[in-house]
Formats: structure tokens, C-alpha cells, sequence
């Protein structure tokens, strides 16, 4: 059988580094592709340059590929125009270099920003309406928004994860729900790779005492975060402040026109 080659965008970045050294041995072979270099590789990566909002460097770049982790983008506010660019075409053309090369499948980080309006009292799921906290959560939204039409109409298998807060620790009161820990993040991106699904939309957090979000459409694919960030409690004071998104959500967090 042909030797396996997982695609990671945006492989120089903080979740695309963790991932090279928590998944890299079981993916096989990878490809990273950044708009910055990621540095040294070792034998089972090559890295390629490739700026997302190039559809035929995006094209180009994924041929022979088995499958893509899409991480590639602007991962807070921005001027809309950028984010439009690097997060919504650049998926897009993600998407779009996907089904022109058949590749079956596609695992998406999406962002809790997606739904930081609602209110922190209770627990949301992945079904419930977009509710986004800024224009990055616009975002992200119109992005889960591309995948959904790429699996319906041309049969790509995709996972939206929706990323909480990624930390080796939580530090603030907000993170107290909204923590994912550096192994439950391997466990939710190798849960969207190994697991049996045309279409999906999970919360990936941690086992959260104070989470906001429902586990249940990742626990159907086999996502079963183990820490919690309880743990972390007696070191952190405070309420967050709401809504979900807290700071993010609120009228002067903008770095847009
Ligand atoms: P990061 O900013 O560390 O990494 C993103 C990478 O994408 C960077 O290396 C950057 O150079 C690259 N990139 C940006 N524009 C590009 C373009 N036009 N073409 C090619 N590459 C481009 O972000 P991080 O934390 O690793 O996040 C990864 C993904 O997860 C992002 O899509 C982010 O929105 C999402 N996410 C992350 C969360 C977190 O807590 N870290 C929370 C929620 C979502």
C-alpha cells in the first residue's frame, strides 16, 4: 500500500507544532505548509511555503495527499479584509484543491469564538445557531459554514473542532471552562482522524468542570478528553466575565477597522 501523507496548514504555528510531535509518528509521513518556515524537520516532514490565499500554490502544494489538517490562518481579531482572505478563501481553497485532488478528508480548527455570545450560564452544543464574539468568530463560522457545503455536496469527510483555549495550563478564570489541555488536543485531532463520520462539529475542551460546551458529538467519534481544569482552581481567582467570550466579546476587543 502507498505509504500515507497527512497535510498540516499552518504547521509552524503553536497547535500545528504540538501536533507534528504528538501525531507525527502514527500520521507517517507529513507535509507542512506555512507562510513562515517552521525550521529544522525531521525525516518524515518536508515543508513547503505556501500562502493559503493562493489558490494555485494551495492546488499545487496538496497534490498526492492523503488527508489535511487545516490550521492555517489569522487565529485572533484582525482587519476583516485579512481575515476574509487568509481564513475564509484560504479555506476555501483548502477545500476547493481537496475535492479537485479527491482527498476524502479534511479536519478543520475551528474556534469557540464562533459562539462567544452565548451566555455562560449552561451548556451550548455544536447544533446551536453561530453566535460569534468578533469577526474573527465571523470567521471561523463562514469557514465551519465552506466545510459543511464541501461534505453535503462533494462528499469530503470533515471535522469541525471547535478549539477552546489552548494552554499548558489555564491561567485566567475564563480558561476554567474553556482550557484544552496539550493531550486532550492530541486526543480531539486523533479522535476527527481515526473516527467514522461524513460530517462533524465538536468542542474541543477539556473535561472541564465549569465547561460551557456539550462533549457529546465528540464523544460519538471517540473524543474522550481526561484532564480538568479544576485542578488549576485554587490558584485562579475571579469570575470570568461574560458573555462565553468574555474580554473577546466585547465592544472595544477589535483589532479592525
Ligand atoms: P498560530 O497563529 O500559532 O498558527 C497559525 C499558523 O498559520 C501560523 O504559523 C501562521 O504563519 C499560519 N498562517 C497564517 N496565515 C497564513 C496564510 N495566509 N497561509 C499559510 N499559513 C498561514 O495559531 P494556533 O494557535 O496554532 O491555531 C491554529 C488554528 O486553531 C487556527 O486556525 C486558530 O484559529 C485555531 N484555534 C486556536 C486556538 C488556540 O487556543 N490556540 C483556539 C481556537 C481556535
Amino acid at each position: 500500500t502507498k505509504p500515507t501523507l497527512w497535510a498540516i496548514t499552518g504547521a509552524a504555528g503553536q497547535v500545528g507544532r504540538h501536533l507534528r510531535t504528538t501525531l507525527g509518528s502514527q500520521l507517517g509521513n507529513l507535509l507542512l505548509l506555512d507562510i513562515i518556515d517552521p525550521g529544522p524537520v525531521p525525516p518524515n516532514e518536508k515543508s513547503l511555503i505556501v500562502d493559503l490565499r493562493d489558490f494555485n500554490t494551495v492546488h499545487a502544494a496538496l497534490e498526492g495527499v492523503t488527508g489535511i489538517i487545516h490550521l492555517g490562518g489569522i487565529a485572533d481579531e484582525a482587519d476583516f479584509a485579512d481575515l476574509v482572505s487568509a481564513n475564509i478563501l484560504g479555506t476555501h481553497h483548502v477545500l476547493e484543491a481537496a475535492r479537485q485532488h479527491s482527498i476524502r478528508r479534511v479536519v478543520y480548527a475551528s474556534s469557540n469564538r464562533a459562539t462567544g455570545f452565548y451566555p455562560r450560564e449552561g451548556t451550548i452544543s455544536p447544533e446551536q445557531p453561530f453566535r460569534p464574539d468578533g469577526l474573527y468568530g465571523v470567521s471561523k463560522a463562514a469557514a465551519e459554514t465552506l466545510c459543511r457545503l464541501y461534505s453535503d455536496k462533494f462528499g469530503l469527510e470533515i471535522a469541525c473542532l471547535r478549539i477552546g483555549s489552548f494552554e499548558a495550563s489555564p491561567s485566567t478564570p475564563r480558561e476554567l471552562s474553556t482550557w484544552l489541555s496539550h493531550d486532550d488536543c492530541t486526543r480531539a485531532f486523533n479522535a476527527a482522524l481515526a473516527g467514522d463520520y461524513q460530517f462533524t462539529t465538536y468542542y474541543a475542551v477539556s473535561r472541564n468542570t465549569r465547561r460551557w460546551w456539550d462533549l457529546e458529538a465528540g464523544t460519538r467519534i471517540g473524543f474522550h478528553p481526561q484532564d480538568d481544569a479544576e485542578n488549576f482552581a485554587p490558584e485562579i481567582s475571579g469570575e470570568p466575565t461574560r458573555p462565553q467570550g468574555g474580554a473577546f466579546a466585547s465592544p472595544e476587543y477589535t483589532l479592525s477597522r
